[in-house]
């Protein structure tokens, strides 16, 4: 019985020190990001990279330099995908137009949500038009947004596609998982 006991408290211990350095506590974590630019004459990737912070934190880099300016309207997918066999398509699937988005963010709540999370790290944090490179400096996520979004543990895909006058111009696709250390 002792000895179960000091097993059990010693194997304690330890997951507390490997969640410490992993920071596994964290509810939700970029785990991935591929951006794709279509056409070269349109915008060109500086940047497209996840990289690990102090303590085990990511941020998320993004520099899309845009070579026909000004942007005066853009329209964008954002769809969400689960990982279940594969990635599939998950509650979310809309189509904006990111000008009057700006104007008015009630008529998206579910890109309102992204955009609160993404906003303090980008100079996408205005109105139209854009006369400047699309820049996403070292955002991280914020264990707050997970109440936003109610959705089960697991590994999640969002996909951004970008249009300008009908034509596609891009893609970023974004890698998160939601643990929160229990099911829901
Ligand atoms: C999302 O909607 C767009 C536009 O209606 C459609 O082209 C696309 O196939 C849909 N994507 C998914 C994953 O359902
Ligand atoms: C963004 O910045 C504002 C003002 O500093 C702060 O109140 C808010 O919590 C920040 N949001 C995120 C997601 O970091
Ligand atoms: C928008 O972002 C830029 C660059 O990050 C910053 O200098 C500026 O103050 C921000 N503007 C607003 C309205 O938050």
């Amino acid at each position: 019985m002792r000895l179960e006991s000091n097993t059990f408290r010693s194997w304690s211990y330890n997951v507390v020190i490997i969640s410490l350095l992993c920071d596994s506590n964290a509810l939700l974590k970029f785990k991935n990001i591929k951006c794709t630019c279509y056409e070269k004459s349109f915008c060109e990737l500086k940047r497209c990279e996840l990289k690990v912070l102090g303590r085990g934190s990511i941020g998320l880099y993004l520099h899309a330099q845009t070579h026909q300016l000004p942007i005066k309207s853009t329209t964008c997918i954002i769809s969400l995908y689960r990982r279940f066999n594969g990635y599939r398509p998950f509650l979310y699937n809309i189509t904006v137009d990111i000008c009057s988005f700006l104007k008015n963010r009630k008529h998206h709540p579910f890109l309102d949500i992204l955009y609160d999370g993404i906003r303090n790290f980008t100079n996408v944090n205005h109105s139209c038009p854009f006369n400047h490179d699309i820049i996403v400096n070292r955002m991280v996520l914020n264990d707050n947004m997970i109440a936003k979004v109610p959705v089960p543990n697991g590994f999640y895909k969002l996909m951004f596609v970008v249009k300008t006058d009908g034509i596609l111009r891009g893609e970023v696709e974004v890698h998160v998982e939601v643990n929160l250390g229990y099911d829901r």
